[in-house]
């Protein structure tokens, strides 16, 4: 008997003195583990008469409550210090500056489009959108393509299929021209906005993903000519690509929903295998790319619009965004574009705080 009463005693002086949850194991083990002299003792009164049973058991049985119940209450205090000690060594300092943590940045597109907006918004214009999924109709028919139209074939659209049974096709718009069409049926004449955003072609290669971005612009007034086109369209491009020798060139062209139409080419000069945009394209060393179309907005498109064409006249334009990034910014693959490469967008992106600014240059890089 008072071998348990003193193995017990020394048993709860090492329960209390343990400083680790580790070393409070060791000491459950030795105890009430199941080679513990306290789990031994307790088999061993399977093998007495009941008299010894009845005379040994309470002490055992006590030994070994006591003990549980110190180990209990030591191992809850242990757990609490532990998390009392974890939460003042990770205590986080929240003025400190996030230097070291990984740095997001800004999609080229997007930046490109932050630079749109900030130049024609000086310009008056406001940014219209319109959705991505769209109608046969705005998308073709109100833009003077109606379904025996060639172009429609050269477009190359992502069709959805046709539940509703009505026939009126839902498609992937292929571009952003029918922003025109809900802007002119939304708020009538005058207008004058821009509508950047994701048009969808099946088509890929080097030069062509299935999904990349334009901004369409449409200014509705009276009077409105292609002076007014050709200066507006001039003046964006000073602003945009920083530097005053840009010389446009508006070449006869055709599309359905302008009349007259022009290709909008801007002349250029490579150096050290890069195109760099600036002077006139028919300069020695010089040469024309074409940057989008444009032209005075059909009579047919402003009727289709609910305009009347005696009353109001524009021009519209479309640029394709991610062109204009590239030659800006000199990335020469558009599939890199969308391949969410870390390495590519810590390299072409930006810093959040570098919003463009007419004030501090649209292309300023942090
Ligand atoms: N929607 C044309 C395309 O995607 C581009 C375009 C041409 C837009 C002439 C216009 C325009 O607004 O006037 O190919």
């Amino acid at each position: 008997m008072t071998d348990i009463t003193s193995q017990t005693e020394a048993a709860l002086a090492a329960i209390a003195a343990a400083t680790s949850l580790d070393a409070l194991e060791a000491e459950r083990l030795e105890t009430l583990g199941k080679k513990g002299w306290v789990s031994l003792a307790l088999k061993t009164l399977g093998g007495m008469s009941p008299e010894e049973r009845t005379a040994a058991a309470p002490a055992i049985q006590s030994a070994r409550a006591s003990i549980a119940e110190a180990l209990d209450a030591k191992k809850a205090a242990l757990e609490s210090a532990a998390l009392e000690e974890q939460l003042a060594r990770e205590t986080v300092d929240l003025t400190l500056p996030a230097a070291a943590a990984p740095k997001g940045s800004v999609h080229p597109v997007s930046q490109v489009m932050d630079e749109l907006a900030e130049i024609f918004a000086d310009l008056g214009f406001a940014v219209a959108t319109g959705p991505e999924i769209e109608d046969d109709w705005h998308n073709f028919t109100a833009l003077n393509m109606d379904e025996t139209h060639p172009a429609r074939a050269m477009h190359d659209t992502f069709y959805f299929p046709d539940k509703t049974g009505e026939g009126k096709d839902i498609l992937l718009r292929t571009h952003t021209s029918p922003v025109q069409i809900r802007s002119m049926l939304d708020q009538g004449a005058p207008i004058r906005i821009i509508a950047p955003g994701r048009v969808y072609r099946s088509d890929s290669d080097a030069t062509h993903t299935p999904m990349f971005h334009q901004v369409e612009g449409l200014v509705i007034d009276r009077d409105i000519h292609l002076g007014h086109l050709k200066w507006t369209l001039e003046t964006f491009f000073k602003a945009f690509f920083e530097r005053e020798d840009i010389v446009l060139r508006l070449r006869p062209s055709y599309f359905p929903f302008t009349e007259p139409s022009v290709e909008v080419d801007v002349g250029y000069s490579t150096e050290g295998g890069r195109r760099v945009v600036g002077g006139h394209g028919d300069a020695p060393g010089h040469a024309w790319m074409e940057l989008g179309g444009s032209g005075m907005v059909n009579a047919r498109v402003l009727e289709f619009a609910g305009l009347d064409p005696k009353e109001w006249q524009g021009f519209a334009f479309g640029l394709g965004i991610d062109r204009i990034a590239m030659l800006k910014y000199g990335m020469n693959d558009l599939r890199a574009f969308f391949d969410g490469d870390p390495r590519w967008l810590a390299h072409y992106g930006f810093s959040p705080f570098d919003q463009p600014t007419l004030s501090a240059g649209v292309g300023a890089r942090a």
